[in-house]
């Protein structure tokens, strides 16, 4: 039998090398690479057994969608599109100590509560510990199996024999194969457990949730391969200092991703936020220039933020330009189509920008909200505080067209606001948006006409 080569694997990318180096070549990240001995494959050496025949469909035939089961907490049916699909395999990723625990424990028990067989396999805490969490939560009374285990070939044996409608493992990276020569949560180790998991899922057919954590610059630490072999890959994000955490959908084979769920950390668990525009709203203060609302869309949801601007003289020297919750990119663009088509001057000012609140906007919608707060900022006077801004700018400083803006309309009607602007409808073609009761319509069609309006004398 041949001798096992010994190989490379970068614990970052999960790219593989002959040799050890300080950096890989793949992904850029140093201190990475780390040897792993592959094992040998089962089965017979040598003779492999011949390949069976693959049956070949046509496209046409029933497809039903697949039957779902809700888990009772609506932030999280909809970010996974409409409930829990049996043996679809999740990854719910987030950094350390942002609730990803306290999230699945929550769903893990309402799911339980409604009679269905849910196993809870916690990797990283003690079974008092666990209680103690459920004991906070108050959900002590649901009948969930949990258990505190981390031999993989434990947990596949008994999962083999036990009924379960969902089984979470928290976390993968603390599960370890012993028939794997490495460390558990390195990516030969992920992986292989990961694989042997949902290979028990597909054919169990129950939900499995891994629970991985994130490095700091949003990989799952490790298992980026893992993204791959998912069915799901759901993120869990919130600023420090914030009680409120947005759950992320960024694959989903059986539903749409960028759908947001809103949840709100208490002293009692994860609260859902069924109005995230008021929470986001709630501590606006009128009045205050360099401030602007943006009506934006998290997935199919349209929710209202704030998007404040601050100007501080910076006479000489060069001009910082520092951004929270948006695109730095976007804001040099921005600033330069103001100072360049509308005639403002900035570049002698720094500049700050924080979506207020801790959401990430990604939508270049935000362009006009931002846009308002940097001229309300620059003219010293406060945008309407009846008023919400969306829509793109261009390069020579036109408002383009944005997606949804009924849905973003609508949800500014229900918050009470009085005027919306946006682009100008199209000449041709395009449907105009409606404006619903109580709402006026201010079309905006070069951004020069929006900074103008706050260099008029008041009463104008
Ligand atoms: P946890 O679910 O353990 O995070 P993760 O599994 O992502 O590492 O959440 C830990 C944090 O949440 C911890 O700082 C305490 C806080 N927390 C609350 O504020 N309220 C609660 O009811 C619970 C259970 C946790
Ligand atoms: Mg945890």
């Amino acid at each position: 039998m041949a001798k096992p080569v010994p190989r490379f694997v970068c614990q970052s990318c999960g790219a593989v090398t002959s040799k050890w180096s300080g950096r890989c070549d793949a992904c850029g990240e140093w201190n990475t690479i780390a040897e792993e001995t592959p094992t040998a494959r089962p089965g017979p050496a040598g003779k492999a057994a011949p390949g069976r025949k693959v049956d070949f469909v046509p496209l046409a035939g029933s497809a039903a969608p697949p039957p779902r089961t809700e888990t009772g907490i609506a932030e999280l049916d909809r970010v996974l599109g409409g409930g829990l699909v049996a043996a679809s395999v999740i990854l719910v990723g987030g950094d350390p100590g942002i609730g990803k625990s306290t999230l699945m424990l929550q769903a893990a028990a309402r799911l339980a509560a409604s009679g269905r067989p849910v196993l809870y396999v916690s990797g990283e805490e003690s079974i008092e510990q666990v209680r103690l969490r459920a004991r906070r939560l108050g959900v002590t009374e649901a009948p969930l199996g949990l258990a505190a285990a981390v031999n993989l070939r434990d947990i596949a044996a008994t999962l083999e024999q036990t009924p379960a409608a969902l089984v979470v493992i928290d976390s993968i990276q603390t599960m370890w194969l012993d028939t794997i020569d490495s460390a558990p949560g390195t990516v030969t180790q992920v992986r292989a457990s990961a694989f042997e998991l949902i290979r028990l899922a597909k054919s169990r057919g129950f939900a499995l949730v891994l629970v991985g954590h994130v490095t700091k610059d949003g990989a799952l630490a490790g298992p980026r391969v893992l993204e791959h072999m998912v069915d799901a890959v759901l993120y869990f994000e919130g600023e420090r200092g914030h009680q409120f955490r947005i759950l992320r959908a960024v694959k989903n084979r059986f539903g749409a991703t960028d759908e947001i769920g809103v949840f709100e950390m208490t002293d009692r668990g994860l609260a859902e936020v069924a109005n995230p525009s008021a929470l986001f709203l709630a501590e606006r203060r009128g009045n205050v220039a360099g401030s602007a609302v943006f009506a934006g869309l998290e997935g199919t949801r349209p929710v209202l933020l704030e998007v404040q601007a601050l100007l501080a003289p910076n006479p000489g020297g060069s001009p910082r330009r520092q951004v929270i919750g948006w695109d730095g990119g976007r804001l040099s663009m921005l600033l330069a189509v103001l100072e360049t088509r509308c005639g403002l001057r900035l570049s002698g000012s720094d500049v700050y920008l924080n979506v207020a609140g801790g959401l990430r906007v990604n939508e270049p919608a935000a362009d006009l909200a931002v846009a308002a707060a940097l001229a309300s900022a620059a003219a010293d006077r406060p945008t309407h505080p009846g008023t919400v801004y969306f829509g793109e700018v261009g390069l020579s400083g036109e408002v383009r067209q944005v997606a949804q803006a009924d849905a973003r309309l609508k949800e500014a009607a229900k918050l009470g606001f009085e005027t919306a602007c946006l682009p100008r409808r199209l000449a041709r073609g395009g449907r105009a948006p409606t404006a619903p009761e109580g709402l006026r319509l201010d079309e905006i069609g070069h951004l020069a006409d929006l900074v103008a309006r706050f260099a008029e004398p008041p009463g104008a």
